[in-house]
C-alpha cells in the first residue's frame, strides 16, 4: 500500500525529546518494510510560538506562515535524522519532489510547502498526488467528533463517516473562533474531492499508527 501519514507537531514535538521521534521512527520503519510510506510533520507548539511573536512584531499573516513551515520542516529534519538511512535526506520543498524521492525507495517526510494552509491539507494533496491507498492523520485528538470535545461533553465519536459529513463537521467548527478542527477545510475538501480513505487518530501513542495500517484502531474512517 501507498500510505500518508500526517503527524501533528503537537504530538510528535510535544516535549522535543530525542526518544520520542525514535518512537514515531521505529514504527514508521516498520510498516515502510512492507508500504512505501510519506510522512507530513507539522509545527506544534514551536510554530506557534515562534509565530504569536512574530505576529506582535508585526508582521503580515503570509510571513506568518512562511515561519510555521520552517518549523514544520525541522520537525521534519529531527525524524529524519531518528529515520537515518532509511529516510531520504532531506524534507522535500514540494509534491513533486517528494514523489521523485519515494522513487529512490527511501521514506519521504517533509512539513508545510506554501502559505494560506497547515500540514493537513499537504497531506491530502500528496496522498491525492502519489495515489495513496490510505491517508493516516495522527493528532491531539482521537478521532472527529460532533462538535469539539474538548469544550463539549455531549460531544460524540464518528466511528465511520462519509468525506461529505467531514466537510460538514469542519464547516461548523471553523466558523467559530478559537475552535479546534480536526483537520483543516482545504484537507477535508481534498479528501472529499479524491475519495482517499483517511483515519483520524489519537497519535500521541505512536503504535496507533502501526494499528491503524493493520486495520484494528479506535479512530474514525472516512470513507464513501
Ligand atoms: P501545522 O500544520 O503544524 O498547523 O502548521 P497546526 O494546525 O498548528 O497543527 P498542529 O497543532 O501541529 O496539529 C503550522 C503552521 O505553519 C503554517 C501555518 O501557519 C500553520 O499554522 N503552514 C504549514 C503553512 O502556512 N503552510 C503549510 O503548508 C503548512
Amino acid at each position: 500500500m501507498k500510505i500518508v501519514v500526517s503527524i501533528g507537531g503537537s504530538v510528535l514535538a510535544r516535549d522535543l525529546k530525542p526518544l520520542n521521534f525514535k518512537n514515531y521512527a521505529d514504527v514508521i520503519r516498520y510498516i515502510s518494510k512492507k508500504n512505501i510510506v510519506f510522512i507530513v510533520t507539522g509545527g506544534g507548539k514551536a510554530a506557534r510560538e515562534y509565530i504569536s511573536v512574530a505576529r506582535e512584531l508585526g508582521t503580515d499573516e503570509a510571513t506568518c506562515d512562511l515561519i510555521g513551515i520552517e518549523l514544520t520542516r525541522l520537525n521534519a529534519r529531527l525524524l529524519i535524522a531518528a529515520l537515518g538511512e532509511d529516510a531520504y535526506f532531506e524534507p522535500p520543498l514540494n509534491y513533486t519532489e517528494a514523489k521523485r524521492a519515494s522513487l529512490m525507495g527511501k521514506i519521504v517526510v517533509m512539513g508545510g510547502v506554501t502559505p494560506g494552509q497547515t500540514t493537513d491539507a499537504v497531506s491530502a494533496v500528496l496522498a491525492e498526488y502519489i495515489g495513496a491507498d490510505l491517508l493516516i492523520n495522527a493528532t491531539s485528538i482521537d478521532g472527529v467528533y460532533t462538535s469539539d470535545p474538548k469544550k463539549n461533553k455531549d460531544a460524540i465519536k464518528f466511528e465511520k463517516m462519509t468525506p461529505e459529513q467531514l466537510v460538514e463537521i469542519v464547516m461548523k467548527t471553523e466558523m467559530k473562533a478559537g475552535a479546534n478542527s480536526p483537520v483543516d477545510l482545504l484537507a477535508a475538501k481534498i479528501i472529499e474531492r479524491s475519495n482517499i480513505e483517511t483515519i483520524v487518530l489519537n497519535g500521541e501513542i505512536p503504535r496507533n499508527i502501526l494499528e491503524a495500517v493493520n486495520g484494528k484502531h479506535k479512530g474514525t474512517v472516512i470513507k464513501k
